[in-house]
């Protein structure tokens, strides 16, 4: 019965995301890079190549948590994890919660590890919440390389039937980083995580964080969408923009692997997010939206431009590697800088 709404609410999330108008701004293009006429560098020397979760990956880019549970999620899953093995990504399943109690969900969700084989880097995804059984489960089903555990209260709260306990959630965190057998990453889902929340997370223990910023999917509008009883249209600017919730996350320390996500749409947000401080980008919503209105053909040739265009900047801004890449210097303007300004 539960396991039944969850599927519902699942192909609801994608419908309504595929309704979805309202857009925010991810602050990056307030992010300056400056453009080098004698990159001394010859475009086939541009390597994208990346360490992740100890894996060799491609490039510096990941397709994040979307879905898993039905019939139709197991055959978006088929086609992100072709497109994520083709160009050699890691690829986050969607909440497994479903999984847990219902053995029938599994292969939407083992699809991609089928998939991408056993070289590729596939991550697990589980609510905060999540007992250290459920992340251990989660992860034997997909036999992942790490799990995401997502925090999502103002997405609770809009959602009807949605959470309402927030406590203890810092403390359960805490006890799976310290017993998790892969490594666990914390994330939002397109509201962003401040200074003061990756600080506490990294005193805890976590190294990973995805900062999943606002600027791209946002979940107050596709719950508004779904719920009938209260208007959120007045909560749709909620967040933390993209690339303020980066520089601010960065600022924890150097040890702290980010992953900048929320709103990536274009090569340049990919290049400005790795010149802010992020480890790895991660898309999800955009990549969906290509693959639903346009089909298989059309997200790969998305993907592939995108890709191409990355090494374009690279060779652009002088740099060989991705290392070099995250070293070129940023300016910031407008209200960015103003926000910046304002929290110190
Ligand atoms: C249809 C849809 C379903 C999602 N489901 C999940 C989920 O199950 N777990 C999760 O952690 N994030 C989920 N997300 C959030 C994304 O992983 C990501 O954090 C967020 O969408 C911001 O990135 P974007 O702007 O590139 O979409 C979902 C996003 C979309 C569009």
């Amino acid at each position: 019965m539960i396991e039944n709404m969850r599927k519902d609410r699942k192909q609801q999330h994608i419908d309504e995301y595929m309704k979805s108008t309202h857009k925010n701004s991810t602050l990056l293009e307030d992010v300056f890079i400056e453009h080098n006429a004698l990159p001394e560098l010859d475009f086939d020397e541009i390597d994208t190549r990346i360490n992740f979760l100890g894996k060799g990956i491609d490039y510096p880019l990941m397709i994040n948590a979307i879905t898993g549970g039905t019939e139709f999620s197991r055959e978006i899953n088929r086609n992100l994890s072709k497109i994520a093995k083709s160009f050699n990504i890691p690829m986050a399943v969607g909440s497994q919660t479903i999984a847990l109690r219902d053995e029938e969900s599994h292969s939407s969700f083992s699809i991609v590890r089928e998939i991408m084989g056993k070289d590729g880097v596939v991550l697990s995804n589980l609510n905060a919440h999540a007992t250290i059984e459920d992340v251990k489960l989660a992860m034997e089903i997909i036999d992942a390389d790490g799990i995401q555990l997502h925090l999502n209260p103002a997405q609770e709260l809009a959602m009807q039937e949605g959470d309402r306990h927030f406590k203890g959630i810092l403390k359960n965190i805490e006890n799976i980083v310290k017993v998790s057998p892969k490594p666990v990453i914390v994330k939002e889902v397109g509201f962003g995580i401040s200074k003061d929340v990756a600080k506490r997370l990294y005193d805890i223990g976590v190294s990973y964080i995805d900062i999943s910023g606002k600027g791209g999917t946002n979940f107050i509008e596709i719950e508004d969408r779904r719920n009938d009883d209260v208007d959120f249209t007045d909560m749709y600017a909620w967040g933390i923009p993209t690339a303020l919730s980066l520089i601010q996350c960065r600022q924890v320390g150097d040890k702290l692997n980010l992953i900048a996500s929320g709103g990536i749409e274009k090569s340049t947000d990919i290049a400005k997010a790795l010149c802010l401080g992020a480890d790895m980008v991660a898309i999800s919503g955009t990549l969906l939206r290509v693959l639903l209105e346009d089909g298989y053909d059309k997200a790969y040739k998305y993907m592939d431009d995108l890709t191409y265009k990355l090494k374009m900047i690279m060779l652009l801004t002088g740099s060989k590697n991705v290392e070099e890449l995250k070293k070129v210097p940023y300016r910031v303007q407008g209200q960015l800088r103003d926000l910046l300004q304002e929290l110190g």
